[in-house]
């Protein structure tokens, strides 16, 4: 699956699968300028930290697209509205790092005189870090393949599949790597209240790829490891400080700690984009605050007393002493991360 976030030359926009309706439905959300994007990045029609990024390597053409080329200030226009893109979700350092790098690119390169010479450079090089990104989940499907064993029922936490970065997977990439050097592998996909990643997406794309799935209620994970149902536990990342503290959905920081109650393995997967040498530890990372509908209602129907208040907090922090290996397209880092991340991660990027 690599059609949901495409750039159509016809209608010169991103064409991206609308994942707040799946599995129900597939339809197309076309982002056609700046606030198209920014609006896809915060209800969440895209979502997954390296999908982020992509989408937003995009935004940043549109961004060159649409201002005005006879503006004699249309550096500072173009500059205004990345500053809008970076800041869409605070989670995800993908994002930034997106942003970051188109505008490293443009300012590295003279020969860059107006507005339609960088549209056409910054649409080459958003389809590059597509490239890049699927070629990296790709890698760590490799490494991260050979960490399971034929027979292993993985349990993952939201959806860090194809969906979620440009195809393939970072979490869902070690089980299709896996699969595809022959392990029958068996996945537990936790529901991931609120939005559902793992009950609609992550089990969308792996029945379609004919990976055996089972959904389960997230508060079925400690009674599912106790029955030893689970034989390690993988899952995607938002963020990793250079400590190794791991930001991701909402609930994987309890995963982590069952896991590590019952014995059980738990693996990071995520690409280089995913590390941040700026933030030295998880107690740093920006936790977003998403609307409260998404608690007080399922679909259209509310569940919760009008008036009642509700906690939405998207991601929360997995510490590093909880996590086995962090799984890249490097290579598998593991601890002292402050170190490894240092010399594997931060020295070759
Ligand atoms: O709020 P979301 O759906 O963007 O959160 C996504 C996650 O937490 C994923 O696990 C993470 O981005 C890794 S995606 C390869």
């Amino acid at each position: 699956m690599e059609d949901h976030i495409r750039f159509s030359e016809e209608q010169d926009a991103l064409i991206l699968l609308d994942q707040r309706y799946l599995p129900v439905r597939e339809e197309a959300f076309v982002c056609s300028g700046v606030k198209d994007i920014i609006y896809a990045l915060q209800t969440m029609v895209v979502r997954g930290a390296p999908a982020i990024g992509v989408t937003a390597a995009y935004g940043c053409y549109l961004a060159a697209r649409e201002v005005d080329p006879a503006d004699p200030h249309w550096s500072e226009g173009v500059m205004s509205r990345l500053d809008k893109l970076a800041q869409a979700r605070p989670t995800a350092v993908n994002l930034k790092w997106a942003v970051n790098r188109m505008r490293a690119a443009w300012q590295d390169n003279e020969a860059i005189t107006n507005l339609g010479e960088l549209a056409d450079f910054w649409l080459s090089l958003a389809r590059q870090i597509q490239a890049e990104d699927i070629a990296m989940c790709k890698a760590i499907g490799r490494f991260g393949g050979e960490l399971l064993e034929d027979g292993d029922t993985v349990m993952t936490h939201c959806n860090a599949g194809a969906l979620a970065t440009a195809g393939y997977g970072t979490a869902l990439g070690v089980i299709r790597g896996g699969v595809d050097m022959g392990k029958r592998i068996q996945v537990i996909a936790n529901e991931t209240r609120p939005f559902l990643q793992g009950a609609r997406l992550t089990a969308y794309e792996l029945h379609k790829d004919n990976i055996p799935v089972k959904v389960a209620c997230d508060n079925a994970c400690s009674l599912l490891m106790a029955r030893k149902l689970v034989h390690k536990v993988v899952v995607g990342a938002d963020r990793i400080a250079a400590n190794g503290d791991v930001a991701n959905k909402i609930g994987t920081s309890g995963v982590a700690i069952l896991a590590r109650h019952y014995g059980i393995p738990f693996y990071v997967a995520a690409p280089s984009s995913t590390f941040d040498p700026d933030t030295p530890d998880g107690n740093r990372i920006p936790i977003e605050d998403r609307p409260p509908r998404e608690v007080t209602h399922v679909g259209d129907v509310q569940i919760t007393p009008s008036g009642v208040e509700v906690f939405n907090v998207a991601f929360d922090i997995t510490p590093n002493e909880l996590i086995t290996g962090i799984v890249t397209e490097q290579g598998v880092v593991y601890p002292p991360y402050g170190e490894t991340i240092a010399s594997m991660i931060f020295h070759n990027r």
